[in-house]
């Protein structure tokens, strides 16, 4: 069984432990799995190539983990119990011993249609039990699957498809979310058209929305299952193999496809998911992210199930039928652990506590959030209103790169402090450095978060591009992990999370680099050039300001212009990325050699044009004023 910290005293003994000697610390750890051959040697890093690597040469596979370790135990105690859209409809559950057959099923209808070791598996799925069963089932052949978003366009799931070269497409006809239908099949065969790598997609029914299947190339999921037996020997795969790429966005053009490997995940998820959210055999865990991004592969999939977890998997939307659809999920399942973004917060929040009124939420005994700092206000509601002063909130601070939390409090355990991520978790070594890459140590201090020492959940790569990680993550600071990420350390020594430091902005909980968008924005024909800022938003945490520069405007005129740039983002990217604000402006502040002064966007969108600092290096000053001048928030 994986360790679990039950004190105070406890958590400061293994986060010494941890520090003294971190090979021990994570030996003990790995220990409460099945390996088919014990490691040899627990770490071996260096941050300057960069290389890491954890239980160098050990032999398993995360599904027996999840499986066969239990199943004399666990066979017949729900695994996924699954919410569909549409509360009328019936809802399932799986049971582990039922999941591990729909897994070996679809493992062998893979394998048929020649997936092999090491062969990338795109998943472009709606958030039903069958998205998990995908996942599980390339991980137990071993095939490294890439899910991909299902609110990405065609073009986003082309352009990651043929990055990571995936022979195989999991879609399905569509996907409900709210009394809409995403049409995902369509929008596949979009993006097939520009695969030459995919040879089959496999289309699950789930809308029976028409649609084209094409002769030779799309198969039913139901069709591929059919006559599978329901065994399948798992693979058995190295430590270092890879269990899986995730694109997420930085701070150039292109999203960044990062390969978790399958040891050192297995073993960070599941000690991080046991010991942040306390979880207990028989409790319901619900996470509401979506399985698309790295909350809900750790939190959702990995991290529960390698726990012998009842992870709850919702298909639908917080806000319908109505703004009180978590809260009639909590008190249907009696859920323990609830674990959301700080947008939702804020946005049912807004909504007020009607919703919330006569609903049975004494169940809960855990509330956590991540993807962005919550603000204090929110953290209160949410403590208050949903809490009822009774939960801990843990607020788990980590990345994509990080593959687990990082910087959390342990429920019930850490003394707790709104809007701080509190202390780091057992094993993780934070430091504040400034920046010049000093180390500021001690309390009070302000500056850039680093990593420096390495974690067995950490990224090993991005995918085919093994200098971008390098440059990425290990050249801004010598020999530590640099997050991106602000962070300061308070007189108590808690960590408060600051924002992205790099041109990343974070719109509800979802990553976007600003150059990604910037480029969505310049494919327009009668754009020059843009630069996009993001800027405070009630809701959403940051919202996306466009200042676009056009060379004439279309006969629809600004607004016109606005409307058709909103169009082409959406259609290149997705409608997460569609800007908020859209100011046409004469050109942009730039330096004499050419670089767009951001900082100078940003405090305008912020609405602090009194206090631009130095301007003085500007090719053209006035070109400030004008920008100020036409301004769409108040400055
Ligand atoms: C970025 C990572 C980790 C899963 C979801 C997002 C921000 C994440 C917190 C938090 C303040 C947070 C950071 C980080 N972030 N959690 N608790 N408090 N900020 O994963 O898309 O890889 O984004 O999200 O800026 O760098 P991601």
């Amino acid at each position: 069984m994986v360790p679990k910290i039950h004190s105070l005293g406890g958590y400061i003994h293994e986060c010494q432990k941890g520090i003294a000697n971190p090979e021990a610390f994570w030996n003990q750890v790995a220990e409460s799995f099945f390996w088919r051959k014990r490691w040899d040697k627990t770490v071996e890093w260096d941050f300057k190539k960069p290389e890491i690597k954890w239980f160098i040469n050990g032999k398993l596979n995360i599904t027996e983990n999840i499986f066969e370790k239990n199943l004399y135990t666990h066979a017949n105690l729900p695994a996924i119990i699954w919410e569909p859209n549409n509360p009328e409809e019936a809802n399932r559950v799986l049971t582990y011993k039922e999941l591990l057959a729909e897994v070996n099923m679809f493992a062998n209808a893979l394998k048929r249609l020649g997936v092999r070791k090491g062969d990338r598996v795109a998943l472009y799925m709606p958030m039903v039990p069958e998205l998990a069963v995908g996942m599980l089932a390339c991980a137990r052949i071993g095939a490294i699957h890439s899910v991909v978003f299902a609110g990405f366009s065609a073009q986003s799931l082309a352009d990651r498809i043929n990055d990571a070269e995936a022979t195989i497409l999991l879609t399905a006809d569509g996907g409900y979310r709210g009394s809409k239908i995403t049409p995902l099949k369509d929008i596949a065969d979009d993006a097939l058209m520009h695969c030459p790598t995919i040879k089959n997609s496999v289309v699950l029914k789930r809308t029976g929305s028409s649609i084209n299947m094409k002769e030779g190339r799309d198969i039913w999921w139901h069709d591929a299952i059919h006559g599978e037996p329901a065994h399948c020997e798992p693979e058995e795969m190295d430590s270092e193999d890879e269990l899986f790429i995730l694109y997420t966005s930085g701070s150039t053009g292109k999203p960044k496809g990062i390969v978790h490997t399958t040891g050192g995940y297995m073993t960070y998820t599941a000690y991080t998911f046991k010991n942040v959210f306390q979880y207990n055999p028989g409790d319901v865990y619900f996470c509401t992210a979506d399985i698309g991004w790295i909350t809900g592969h750790s939190y959702i999939v990995y991290g529960p199930l390698l726990n012998g977890a009842q992870t709850l998997m919702f298909e639908g939307v917080p806000s319908w039928p109505d703004a009180g659809r978590f809260w009639d999920i909590v008190a249907k399942y009696k859920v323990n652990q609830f674990y959301t973004a700080p947008t939702a917060i804020r946005a049912l929040l807004a909504k007020g506590s009607e919703f919330i009124e006569g609903k049975r939420l004494d169940s809960l005994k855990v509330l956590g959030t991540v993807g962005e700092p919550i603000n204090e206000e929110a953290w209160h509601w949410y403590h208050d209103h949903i809490g009822k002063n009774r939960c801990p909130i843990v607020d788990t601070w980590w990345q994509t790169e990080t593959g687990g939390i990082m910087i959390s409090p342990i429920a019930g355990v850490t003394p707790t402090k709104p809007s701080f991520a509190t202390m780091p978790l057992p094993g993780v070594q934070p430091v504040v450095v400034d920046n010049s890459g000093k180390e500021l140590v001690g309390n009070s201090v302000e500056g850039n978060l680093c990593i420096k020492y390495p974690w067995p959940g950490m990224l090993r790569t991005i995918w085919g591009d093994h200098e971008r990680m390098k440059d990425t993550y290990f050249s801004r600071f010598e020999n530590m992990y640099f997050t991106g990420d602000g962070v300061k350390r308070d007189e108590d020594g808690y960590y408060r999370i600051l924002g992205r430091v790099d041109d990343v902005i974070n719109v509800s909980g979802h990553r976007l680099g600003t150059a990604e968008i910037e480029n969505a924005i310049n494919e327009h024909p009668l754009v020059n050039e843009s630069a996009v800022v993001g800027y405070p938003h009630a809701i959403k945490g940051q919202g996306i300001y466009a200042f676009v520069v056009c060379g004439e405007l279309s006969t629809g005129g600004e607004d016109g212009i606005r409307n058709s740039i909103m169009k082409g983002v959406n259609k290149i990217i997705g409608p997460i990325a569609k800007p908020d604000i859209i100011q046409l402006v004469p050109s942009l502040p730039k330096t004499r050699s050419g670089k767009i002064m951001r900082r100078i966007l940003r405090k305008i969108a912020e609405g602090d044009a009194s206090n631009l600092g130095d301007i003085t290096t500007l090719l053209d000053e006035e070109v400030v004023d004008q920008i100020i001048d036409g301004a769409l928030v108040d400055v």
